[in-house]
């Protein structure tokens, strides 16, 4: 198939990417680079040996998307283009609107023109927001806590409008867990910028020395341990679920919905414990007050993707560890020093 993908230089997109072109796939990334490095695509072609096409291009730019999807004959896009940070978009709404469900919009008209009506979205669990209905099921009421949620949100229900109303859209709706971990290469992973937000690449951080030590949100959750339990799912598992949501919209057209998760909660400190042993020493850590907005529990019923997909997640906690502190370890500062780092250890 030939495949654009939007966002295809960021961390699961990436992955994906990689999963892809491994598989005989053609595709054509298309990224404004705005949180992601060029590098990442120059690796995919290094451990592949198969080429990646590259547009820099924002979903903003009707005509810079028109041009890309005129290119030639697509079969499907894959759309992780999108900003990701919950505090963000707290305090900058409009540009999650914006960036997220405009962009997404501009996409979808493009395509419309382009006579592509297949696209495998990147949704999130964090449509499900606060919901205490573990392990959730897809037909958990949405209900997102924050901008950025929302947005997924809204763009979940423009593609099911959309779908009612033409019979020619196929949409896969993916709803991700908390992915971690990195191609087992070394050679890609996640690189975020800034401080990272997340969980386990704050803990790689540390592990790799660039930060003290890890703030664990809450120890007073009615969970064994008293921390946060969520469902951390290895990006590779997740990239390969891209893979079977694409073949399954091959055969049927119409909106569907899937969790992808492992359906197994790890708390914080047994994600710290892992990574700690992944790296062959502990992980610094304190305890301080919960973040707002944070769920005590939150974990997947991944039934339906393996009912549907024949997909679901083969790699555990300590791969996922072990994974991505090879990356991290290789690539200290992420893709910032690209080549001199790359690869190593
Ligand atoms: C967060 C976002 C969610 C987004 C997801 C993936 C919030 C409220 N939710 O989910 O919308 O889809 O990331 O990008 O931000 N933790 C610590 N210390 C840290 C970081 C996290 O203890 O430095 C804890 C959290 O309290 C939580 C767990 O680790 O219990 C995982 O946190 P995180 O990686 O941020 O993921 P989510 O909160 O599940």
């Amino acid at each position: 198939m030939k495949v654009l993908v939007t966002g295809g230089a960021g961390y699961i997109g990436s992955h994906t990417t990689l999963s892809l072109v491994e598989k005989g796939h053609e595709v054509v990334v298309l990224d404004n680079l705005s949180n992601s490095n060029p590098e990442a695509l120059r690796r995919v072609q290094e451990i592949s040996g198969k080429p990646v096409q590259f547009r820099r291009a924002d979903l903003l730019d009707s005509d810079a998307l028109d041009a890309v999807l005129a290119e030639s004959t697509f079969d499907a896009v894959i759309h992780f283009a999108g900003l990701k940070a919950v505090g963000e978009s707290v305090e900058k709404p409009l540009m999650y609107y914006q960036n997220n469900v405009a962009g997404t919009l501009n996409l979808l008209h493009s395509m419309g023109r382009a006579g592509v009506y297949t696209l495998v979205f990147s949704s999130s669990a964090t449509v499900y927001g606060e919901s205490e209905d573990v392990p959730l099921r897809e037909t958990v009421p949405l209900n997102a806590g924050n901008p950025y949620g929302r947005t997924k949100e809204q763009i979940e229900d423009i593609l099911s409008d959309v779908a009612a109303a033409d019979p020619r859209w196929r949409f896969a709706l993916l709803r991700y867990f908390n992915p971690a971990g990195a191609h087992e290469s070394g050679l890609i992973g996640e690189d975020p910028q800034g401080t990272p937000n997340n969980l386990v690449p704050f803990v790689a951080q540390v592990a790799v020395g660039r930060r003290e030590k890890v703030s664990v949100y809450g120890n007073d959750y009615p969970t064994p341990d008293g921390t946060g339990i969520r469902d951390y799912i290895h990006v590779m598992d997740l990239a390969e679920g891209h893979l079977a949501a694409l073949e399954f919209l091959q055969e049927k057209a119409g909106v569907f919905r899937w969790n992808l998760g492992t359906g197994k909660g790890s708390s914080v400190l047994e994600v710290i414990r892992a990574f700690g042993e992944a790296a062959g020493f502990p992980i610094p850590h304190e305890f301080v007050s919960r973040r707002p907005g944070d769920a005590a529990v939150s974990y997947a019923d991944p039934s339906a993707a393996r009912a549907d997909l024949g997909w679901s997640a083969t790699r555990d906690l300590a791969k996922m560890c072990e994974d991505h502190w090879r990356w991290q370890r290789s690539n200290p500062q992420g893709y910032a020093n690209a080549g001199s780092a790359a690869g190593q250890g």
